[in-house]
């Protein structure tokens, strides 16, 4: 999608879309689309939309009003209306014939922030993967490929190449999500990313099998070692801070495909499960979005990358391994592996980079999408201004957290009585037990944040700036975090 600003509108517009705040047109439109637009009962809410033609200078074209509802809302309320206005647009023009839409910003009163908004909402809804369609129709192809801004607010270009930056890292962690397992595995994860932060600035680290042996990390290794795919730990180092400042530390599970190992799900949506990187994905992600605009920050991005397979080497519910933290573990299920990849990429993290905080994202437990279903991810931390912060950053951009409990008691459910901790807990609370394993390999009591997106990454059906499919989930919440706690 090619975004251009410009004045006066193109000769050739067919297409020109205005915004419509609540129950307010935009001045001096024709009485075709006031009357029309008053009969389909447009209201101007977010994401309605309405269109007619009228005739302008002799010609024929096609008017769209995209509803962003309050245009007295402030803030991300007012982010919000004018990102579903954008997705709207996207939606409705993405595969219509129309290969250019004009999108008129005059009498919207929207601010450089606002148009940003809007175009982000635009080109985050028109993404989509098309990569192994061959035989299309013409009519279910992507048509839509420019979008010419007229009549922007001042600052609305620097405002929307900021957010570019943004749509960027959600658009790659969509891509890395959506890929099937044939396609993504730990050293083509890896190498995906190498192409995408070439010349960026950042620095990445990868650790093979070898290296991770000399660490000690039988735990990730041992969910690795039945996948013909050898295992891979990557770090992506952006010091874009004060040198000397303590780094914040991303860390994403990224298990390529979860077979459930041994311990094999049933064959039923398995398919799913090349989306159990989604963690992964969100930190690359993230990562891209805050070294694409230079963030001020030291952050690093970390991520476990194994596939988990079932097969003569695999590991065996019942094996004890050892993880780099010294901390043995009995694995009574294999397919509880997520937080045996995590433990030694968080022990990792902590022992390279000794971050002020840490926050993992991980697809841990189907348990998560049973207690919030996809509406929010579940976040537990040791700590409650992270927490807070992690919350209303989630909030603000749409990606929204609910903060579950710790606690003694259940902490007490994983005690193994031959090994320091077993892999899993009773069936009740399972995201809890879950994340009180990750929470025994985090040291000196470093602020952490535990987050179970296993109901966010993928959806069956469209949202506020997706379609089905990647939904990006993550990618906005961290860089808003940043921008929030680091201004950076
Ligand atoms: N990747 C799954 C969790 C998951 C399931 C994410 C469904 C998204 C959708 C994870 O590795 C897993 O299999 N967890 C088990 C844990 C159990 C064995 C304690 C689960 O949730 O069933
Ligand atoms: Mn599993
Ligand atoms: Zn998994």
């Amino acid at each position: 999608m090619q975004i251009t600003f410009t004045d006066p509108a193109p000769a050739y517009a067919r297409l020109i879309a205005h915004l419509a705040n609540k129950d307010d047109l935009p001045p001096r439109l024709e009485r075709s689309l006031v009357d029309g637009a008053a009969a389909a009962r447009f209201k101007g809410n977010p994401g309605q939309l309405f269109e007619g033609f009228v005739e302008r200078d002799g010609q024929v074209v096609r008017i769209a009003l995209a509803g962003a509802g309050d245009g007295d809302a402030t803030g991300d309320n007012r982010a919000e209306g004018l990102e579903k206005a954008g997705a709207a647009l996207a939606a409705k023009y993405l595969t219509s014939g129309e290969t250019d839409l004009v999108l008129d910003l005059s009498g919207s009163g929207v601010d450089a922030k606002g148009a940003a908004a809007v175009l982000l909402g635009l080109r985050l809804r028109a993404w989509r993967h098309d990569a192994y369609r061959t035989r299309m129709k013409d009519e279910q192809k992507k048509t839509l490929g420019n979008v010419t801004v007229i009549n922007s607010p001042s600052g609305a270009e620097a405002a929307w190449a900021d957010a570019a930056a943004v749509a960027e890292g959600v658009e790659f962690t969509r891509e890395l999500v959506a890929e099937p397992a044939n396609k993504i595995y730990p050293v083509s994860f890896v190498e995906r990313c190498q192409q995408r932060f070439e010349g960026t600035g950042a620095e990445l680290v990868v650790l093979d099998e070898p290296a991770m042996e000399m660490l000690g990390m039988g735990a990730l290794l041992g969910v690795g070692q039945g996948s013909e795919q050898p295992s891979r730990l990557l770090a992506i180092k952006w010091m874009g801070g004060n040198a000397g400042d303590a780094p914040v530390a991303f860390v994403g599970k990224g298990v390529t495909f979860d077979t459930g190992g041994i311990s094999l799900k049933p064959g039923p949506g398995m398919w799913d499960m090349k989306w159990d990187m989604g963690g992964a994905g969100a930190v690359a992600g993230a990562m891209l979005a805050l070294v694409k605009r230079k963030a001020k920050a030291n952050i690093i991005g970390v991520v476990g990358l194994v596939e988990n397979m079932p097969d003569g080497k695999a590991q065996r519910p019942g094996d004890i391994v050892t993880s780099m933290s010294g901390q043995t573990i009995e694995v009574l299920n294999t397919d509880a592996e997520g937080r045996l990849v995590l433990c030694d990429a968080l022990t990792w993290t902590q022992r390279e980079f000794s971050p002020s905080l840490i926050v993992d994202l991980a697809t841990l437990t189907g348990a998560m999408i049973i207690s919030l279903g996809h509406e929010h991810g579940g976040m537990f931390a040791n700590d409650d201004d992270l927490a807070n912060d992690l919350a209303e950053a989630g909030a603000s951009v749409g990606d929204k957290l609910w903060r579950m409990p710790l606690g003694a008691a259940y902490d007490k459910l994983i005690d193994s009585p031959i090994s320091d901790m077993k892999n899993i807990g009773p069936r009740e609370a399972g995201s809890i037990t879950a994340a009180q394993f990750l929470k025994r390999f985090i040291e000196n009591d470093t602020p952490w944040a535990h987050l179970d997106i296993a109901g966010m990454v993928w959806a069956d059906k469209p949202g506020r700036t997706w379609d089905k499919g990647a939904t990006g989930y993550g990618v906005r919440l961290l860089d808003r975090f940043i921008r929030n706690t680091l201004g950076g």
